[in-house]
């Protein structure tokens, strides 16, 4: 292997050398002149060997390095140094954070730019220069077993998520976002095909990538799966058309990994710039196909520049301590994104905060074990995780007796409950029942795009096959697409059991996306949506127990009371089709009352809003409405508010959600304070897709909007306003 971690620097550039986009252009254009023919193929794959590299990453080396890309030492270029993420950086002791769904549920975008900016600080510490945890996919089923990865349902908000991630990350290196594109299933990832209509294509499915793009990401990783009948990774439509031409995509594409190429001539005549991680298809075929003229040299020049300029752009020569890795500062912003992301669903009679408490049972299966999530590609390896139950014990101290139970014996754990004031109940899921997979029958059935090894890599072929054949039929990574929406009959048996013998049960939920809680959420007073909170959760989830923190994330996703009011899902398709219909927009159209609507979370106080005003009542297509309304906080305890703004168009020609998300901030509040708030609405935020004309339409109508604190929230401010035409 010939990784190599030494600090990224580019000859010829002072540290900290700010260069104008004119010295990036000039630079590239330099380097792209002195670079010979192979040096430029050798940029447009991974450097590493493809049996040396297949064994190593599946021996367990993912974590263990960057996986390198065209660094080519003779004139300084660093190349791509890819680390995954998104819940941190996957090398050892980074800090981890709430995953993706926990931080969605935070909706705060100052917040996820901090995030991204001590991600972007740790990866430039461990070698790295490319991020590749922007996951933007959008939440079309809350049995993808990625949905961890991700930041919701909602095409708005994903967006403003992700940008603010990658704002962050891109101050010190470059940040991929991915899987572009409708990579929202996970067991047929390498053989679904999605077919998708233009409308829900840009209306739905794309509108955060673009927003990413607009955000200026240097990088967009293909998906596996295939659109519209060809696979995303040699997708023109995708790739060129759409991503590079009608946005203006200025960096580059590089394929996921080992099965994200299928064809080495389709895909860099589709637009794919970089085939990672190995050496394999383009190492194999990019050569001849350009010396005898079926790939114009063009195509390469096009893609080298596209890697030269964002690696002059954005991997600067810095000081990155490897001590910043894990620091306490950064812990401490885990610990506060896993604070604001925790949703309160049910509070029945205030139950919390706890108060006098003597006594607390923690109960169940995950009360302490460290569940940050799946263990794939977005593994993380913190150098500790605080499990709930730590973090009961660490916030009482000798204040009040912690008893702790792991709910296994349901005799037992009811006279632990028992002999409590208050329980804590921690149910859910982890790795083994959600995550990323891959099992030996897929590897094998796509072992045909491996290349052929040569004479010596047959002992590693050999080690590596009997690697394979030792491994549990569940597979490398177990996880996958939920089997079920609900909790595994355990932990509803669990919660039944405790809360008939003590009525201050208090459940929080473990899991990457929404549970349906319909069978015990009447039974129990509260239940607290825990997501996988990182490594500082527990403390996190004392402190909202006991009234330390007031509780405001809210939920990215709407949790329906029944799966047969979600759009289909078949985790073994192998075609499929999306449609406009998902999540709450779905819910609402249909008629369908969730148990939780999106955007839904409670809180300890209580808040008023009042005083809307809109600065016009007419806009043009092209302007921004102006919206302020006073918030106040009406409780008695400090709280933070996420303010929410849905439009829905009265009357459209078209079918449209009843209402859609369009804006939101978060505001703090003290006790007894009112602030005004402002929020901007472009009025081509309103636009749908027209099929006809290829494009999207504002269309001038009048518009009923609302700002509440969640999707169906009844004590809603209304006001109307028009989109005159053009
Ligand atoms: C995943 C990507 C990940 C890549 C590298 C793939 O299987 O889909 O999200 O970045 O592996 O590990």
């Amino acid at each position: 292997m010939t990784q190599t971690n030494e600090q990224a620097t580019f000859a010829g550039f002072e540290p900290g050398a700010e260069l104008s986009d004119e010295q990036i252009e000039l630079k590239s254009r330099e380097l792209l002149a002195q670079l010979t023919l192979d040096e430029k193929l050798a940029m447009m794959d991974g450097d590493s060997p493809f049996w040396a590299g297949l064994a190593e990453m599946m021996g367990g080396g993912y974590g263990a390095h960057p996986w390198n890309a065209g660094v080519i030492s003779r004139l300084g270029i660093p190349g791509i140094r890819f680390v995954d993420g998104p819940r941190g950086v996957v090398m050892d002791g980074a800090t981890t954070f709430p995953v993706s769904m926990a931080r969605g549920a935070a909706w705060d975008v100052a917040l996820e730019e901090r995030i991204g900016d001590v991600i972007g600080r740790e990866l430039r510490a461990l070698g790295g220069t490319l991020f590749g945890g922007v996951c933007i996919n959008l939440l079309r089923h809350p049995a993808w077993g990625r949905a961890q990865e991700t930041y919701g349902e909602d095409p708005y908000h994903v967006g403003e998520m992700g940008a603010a991630l990658t704002r962050g990350v891109q101050r010190h290196a470059m940040a991929c976002a991915k899987h572009y594109a409708l990579n929202s299933m996970e067991n047929a990832r390498f053989k679904v095909d999605v077919t998708i209509s233009p409308r829900a294509l840009h209306e739905v499915y794309l509108p955060h990538f673009k927003r990413v793009v607009d955000e200026g990401v240097a990088a967009v990783m293909s998906a596996y799966n295939g659109v519209n009948g060809e696979w995303c990774g040699q997708n023109e439509v995708l790739l060129t058309d759409i991503l590079k031409e009608q946005w203006g995509f200025a960096g580059y594409v590089l394929t996921d990994f080992i099965f994200g190429m299928r064809d080495a001539k389709k895909a860099v005549l589709a637009g794919q710039d970089l085939e990672m991680p190995f050496q394999m298809h383009y190492h194999q075929h990019l050569k001849h196909l350009v010396e005898s003229g079926e790939v114009p040299l063009e195509r390469i020049d096009d893609a080298v520049h596209r890697l030269l300029r964002q690696q002059l752009r954005m991997v600067r020569p810095g000081t990155y301590d490897a001590e910043q890795v894990g620091s306490e500062s950064h812990r401490a912003l885990a610990r506060e994104a896993a604070e604001k992301s925790v949703v309160l669903l049910q509070n029945a009679g205030d139950l919390l905060p706890l108060q006098d408490v003597q006594t607390i049972a923690v109960i169940g299966r995950l009360a302490d074990t460290p569940n940050t999530g799946d263990d794939g590609s977005s593994n993380t390896r913190p150098a500790y995780v605080v499990t709930p139950l730590e973090g009961v014990q660490a916030a009482l101290k000798s204040q009040a007796e912690v008893l702790h139970d792991d709910g296994s014996d349901l005799e037992h754990a009811r006279a632990t409950a028992q002999a409590a004031d208050a329980v804590l109940l921690v149910v859910g899921y982890d790795h083994k029942d959600e995550g990323e997979f891959l099992d030996p029958a897929t590897m094998q059935n796509l072992a045909f795009l491996f290349p052929a090894p040569t004479p010596e890599e047959m002992p590693i072929v050999q080690g590596f096959m009997q690697g394979l054949a030792g491994q549990p039929d569940e597979g490398f990574l177990s996880g996958g697409d939920r089997d079920r929406l609900t909790l595994h009959p355990e932990d509803e048996a669990l919660i039944q059991a405790i809360a008939a013998v003590n009525p201050q049960t208090v459940v929080a939920v473990m899991g990457g996306s929404g549970v349906i809680m319909e069978a015990w959420r009447e039974r129990v007073p509260a239940i607290l949506m825990l997501w996988y909170p990182g490594m500082e959760g527990g403390h996190a989830l004392a402190d909202i127990l006991l009234g330390r923190v007031n509780p405001s994330g809210k939920l990215p996703l709407a949790i329906p009371q029944r799966a047969q009011d979600l759009p289909v899902f078949d985790k073994d398709a192998t075609e499929i089709e999306y449609d406009l219909w998902h999540g709450y927009r779905k819910l609402e159209r249909d008629g369908s009352t969730p148990a939780f609507p999106f955007g839904f979370g409670l809180s300890y106080t209580s808040y008023r809003y009042a005083n809307l005003t809109l600065d016009q009542n007419q806009v043009g297509p092209s302007e921004t409405l102006s919206v302020s309304l006073d918030v106040s906080n009406t409780g008695a305890h400090a709280g933070e508010e996420v303010v929410q703004l849905y439009v829905s168009p009265i009357g459209s020609a078209v079918e449209q959600a009843p209402k859609e998300l369009r804006a939101f901030t978060r505001v703090a509040l003290q006790p007894g304070e009112t602030k005004s708030v402002q929020l901007s609405l472009p009025a081509s935020r309103l636009a749908y897709y027209d099929e006809a004309k290829a494009g999207f339409v504002v269309e001038p109508l009048e518009y009923e909007l609302f700002v509440g604190a969640h999707s169906l929230d009844q004590h809603a401010l209304k006001a109307r306003f028009v989109v005159r035409g053009d």
